[in-house]
């Protein structure tokens, strides 16, 4: 009798450490959304939110719908609403923007839905948050156009291997996986010195992996989408630390060479105290460049493709510019800087194509301490969206929005802060470079190649999270005469 009272008192006491547990979570919860003179808005449902209507414009290929809709139901600048189970402020507009970016670590910090830090625990884990910081400093270095300049032969060389093999001698093909696989090539050469297609196919799929798992719902249990995201990302990660590890052998004894490839630049450079970086976070850097560059690069190639075939006129001008650089060379002689510079025409079309299509839709902050924004308070820890749609498709910054103008680009271009599909200020995008030049690369090999027709006209695009055609983009391709 005495064991069966024992049984019900724990019990009685797990139930109520539980509820209180419980409520104790749902208090917290419930004050994170209260305060005074909060931006406009509305949270929607308990704990959802509003994160099935923000992702379903996604799906239904219009994430602008979301923002636009808030904007003029509540204020041009700022509204409120529930995205992720967080609070959220989203800043609209040029000043929006501004703000973010010049405030980055002053108010604001980069934050990530909780599945991006499970599929990629941050160097923060690995390393000091000084050397984090460190890293931080040095990367831009590997990715300036002064260090990316010698990759641009090898980027066309690539390209041109990668063109003769998957869409010569073909009627049809279909473009995203094409673009992806062209993009993740060069990625892993210009990256790691990996060029073998089979080595490079053994990466390819837990790639593929790592991106559906990253945005997904974070459950973490035996085949869910976030814990295969979390295996694949460290098989890869133990796959990169055994190249580098043969890589600073070969660098000793003189079989690599300091300038083949980012890696070898990121192992020899050293930070302002003489100090090297260590393998664990080159690691880390490396995957995390692979991943930051896989789909959005490959996204942005397909939109090319798809509004050059919807575009004629669009598509003469970028082939007239790039046969006459083709032109221009001797047989078997590889692009360069000089060739890249000469590509202003492709770069607007690219840039106008990105300003209609960005592949990546925005991006998170939160609040590091109280503070106001356009007259409106933004607790501590709330989060913050900025999205590129709300400049990008405003015909107060871009006069007819919705029409294909690559002459927005001419001169001075875009008025600060509106142009962002890279971002803006110290987390503007690190591979923003290195995407114009594979970008201008695969188009240079493509249109002097061929012209296309979309197979589906008018096909469904879907975001989730990036932009693609539902179906991938097929097309019927007409090679040029030779
Ligand atoms: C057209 C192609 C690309 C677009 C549109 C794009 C866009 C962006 C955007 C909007 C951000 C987020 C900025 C923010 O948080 O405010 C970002 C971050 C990032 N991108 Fe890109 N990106 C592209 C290609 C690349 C490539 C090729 C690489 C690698 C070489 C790369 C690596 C990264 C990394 C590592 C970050 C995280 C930076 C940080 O948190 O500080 N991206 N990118």
């Amino acid at each position: 009798m005495m064991e069966v009272n024992m049984y019900v008192a724990l019990l009685l006491s797990f139930v109520s450490f539980v509820t209180i547990s419980l409520f104790g979570m749902v208090y917290k919860h419930l004050s994170h959304f209260r305060g005074n003179n909060l931006p406009p808005g509305r949270f929607g449902l308990p704990f959802i939110g509003e994160t099935l209507h923000f992702l379903r414009s996604g799906w239904n290929g219009h994430p602008e719908k979301f923002i636009f809709d808030r904007m003029s139901a509540y204020s041009p600048r700022v509204f409120k609403t529930s995205i992720l189970a967080e609070p959220t402020a989203v800043f609209c507009g040029a000043l929006g923007n501004k703000f973010l970016f010049s405030n980055e670590n002053k108010l604001v910090t980069a934050w990530w839905p909780d599945s991006v830090n499970k599929v990629f625990p941050s160097s923060l884990q690995t390393s000091s948050k000084e050397e984090a910081k460190k890293m931080r400093k040095m990367l831009p270095n590997f990715f300036k156009p002064e260090a990316l300049q010698r990759y641009i032969g090898m980027m066309d060389e690539i390209a041109h291997r990668h063109f003769t093999t998957s869409w010569e001698n073909k009627d049809e093909v279909v473009v995203f996986p094409l673009a992806k696989r062209f993009t993740f090539w060069l990625a892993c050469r210009v990256f790691v010195s990996v060029q073998d297609p089979d080595h490079v196919a053994k990466f390819a799929d837990p790639f593929n992996d790592i991106a559906s798992g990253i945005f997904s719902i974070p459950i973490d249990l035996p085949g869910t989408p976030l814990n295969k995201a979390k295996h694949a990302s460290n098989f890869i990660r133990k796959e990169l630390r055994a190249i580098i590890k043969q890589r600073k052998l070969d660098l000793a004894e003189g079989r690599a060479s300091a300038t083949q490839d980012i890696l070898s630049h990121m192992l020899l450079a050293t930070d302002e105290d003489g100090k090297h970086m260590n393998e664990m976070d080159i690691a880390d850097k490396i995957l995390g460049l692979l991943i930051g560059g896989h789909d959005t690069a490959s996204a942005a190639c397909t939109f090319i493709v798809k509004y050059l075939a919807d575009l004629p006129q669009v598509y003469e001008g970028v082939y007239k510019e790039q046969m006459e650089i083709a032109k221009s060379k001797a047989p078997g002689e590889l692009l360069n800087w000089d060739d890249i510079q000469k590509m202003r025409y492709s770069w607007n079309v690219a840039c106008e194509v990105l300003r209609l299509a960005p592949p990546l839709q925005g991006a998170f902050r939160e609040a590091l301490n109280d503070f106001i924004f356009n007259g409106f308070s933004i607790p501590k820890g709330w989060k913050i969206y900025w999205s590129t749609h709300s400049t990008h498709r405003s015909p107060e910054y871009f006069p007819e929005p919705e029409k294909f103008d690559p002459s927005r680009f001419d001169g001075n271009g875009p008025a600060p802060y509106t142009f962002v599909p890279f971002g803006g200020g110290p987390r503007m995008c690190p591979g923003k470079e290195y995407a114009r030049l594979e970008i201008l690369v695969f188009m240079h090999n493509l249109v002097k190649r061929f012209k296309w027709e979309s197979l589906i006209p008018d096909e469904k695009i879907v975001v989730d999270p990036m932009p693609m055609p539902a179906k991938g983009l097929p097309v019927r391709l007409f090679p040029h005469k030779a």
